[in-house]
Formats: C-alpha cells, structure tokens, sequence
C-alpha cells in the first residue's frame, strides 16, 4: 500500500517539473535558430534555486579545501517570498521544507567545525522538498553531496 502511494507521489510531480526541463531545452533550441518564438522565462524562485545551486556548488569547494567558509548568503531568505511557476505548489508543505532548508543551511556558519556534515544536511533538505515538489533537478542536486 505504501509503495503504490509513494508511485503516485513520483509520477504526478515527475511529470510537472519534467515537462519544465524540456521547454528549456525547446527555448535553447528556438534560440539557436533565432526564430520568433515566446521564449520559456524563469520564475522568480526557478531562479533562486538556481543561484543557491551555483553558491553551494562553490561553499561545496571551499569546505573540501578547507577555506573559510564566511556568511550565510541573506538571499537564501527569498525562498520564502519569491514567486514560483505555479503559485499553487507554495503550500503547507513547501512552506514546512523551506523553514528546515534554511535551519539546515545556517548551520553551516553557525558551526563551521561540522561543516561537511551540516552541508550535506543541507542537501538532504533540498531534497526532501524535491522529493515531493519537483523531480527533475533530483540528479543534480545529488552531485552536491561532500563524499
Ligand atoms: C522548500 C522546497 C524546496 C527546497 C528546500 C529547494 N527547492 Fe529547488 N525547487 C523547488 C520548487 C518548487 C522548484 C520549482 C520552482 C519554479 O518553477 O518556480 C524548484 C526548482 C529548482 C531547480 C530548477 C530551476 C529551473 O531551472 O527551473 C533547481 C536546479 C533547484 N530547485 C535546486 C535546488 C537546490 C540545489 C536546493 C538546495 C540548495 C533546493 N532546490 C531547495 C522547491 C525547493
């Protein structure tokens, strides 16, 4: 029983975050070919998470090499307030996710000793919400991990 539920949790959102990748994809070809075409524009918070992928790509580097790790990036804060492709998927869920994302990723600085560790609860974060809210940056998001 558990298993058929966790299925229909897959699918439905594989399929509204999926469908999204492609028409990037379609927006890069139709750039390409320098046609006429309504480009595919990124939300608000499709662009935040893209930025919060680029910094902890970079925080990611700096605790493997040992750098100083600085200060928790105050931008971070706008996934609370910024606009998504579908207002709708901004529930009680996403809201829930988004507290323990930012708790998870101000630990961060908060302990910097630990800071392997509480990145990588980090990224558990991001994917916790991911699980459920948007399957198709999952792959990429994994790459985060420290190992
Ligand atoms: C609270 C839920 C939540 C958390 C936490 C979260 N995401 Fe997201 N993410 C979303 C939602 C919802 C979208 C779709 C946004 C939209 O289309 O407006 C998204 C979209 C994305 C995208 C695709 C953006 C695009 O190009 O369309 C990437 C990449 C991404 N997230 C990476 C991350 C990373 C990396 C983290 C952790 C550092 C993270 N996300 C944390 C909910 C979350």
């Amino acid at each position: 029983m558990k298993k058929v539920v966790v299925f229909f949790l897959l699918s439905g959102l594989l399929f509204s975050c999926v469908k999204k990748e492609e028409s990037k994809v379609e927006a890069k070809k139709v750039t390409a070919e320098k046609k006429d075409f309504k480009m595919y524009e990124m939300s608000e918070m499709a662009k935040l998470m893209e930025q919060m992928y680029a910094d902890n790509l970079r925080l990611k580097e700096r605790i493997k090499n040992g750098d100083t790790i600085g200060k928790f990036p105050q931008h971070f804060l706008d996934i609370h307030k910024a606009v998504m492709t579908d207002e709708k998927e901004n529930d009680d869920f996403f809201k829930a996710q988004a507290v323990n994302f930012i708790k998870a990723q101000e630990l961060i600085y908060q302990d910097p000793k630990n800071a392997k560790e509480h990145f990588n609860s980090g990224v558990d974060a991001c994917l916790s919400c991911h699980q459920v809210k948007c399957g198709g940056p999952i792959p990429r998001i994994k790459k985060l991990y420290i190992e």
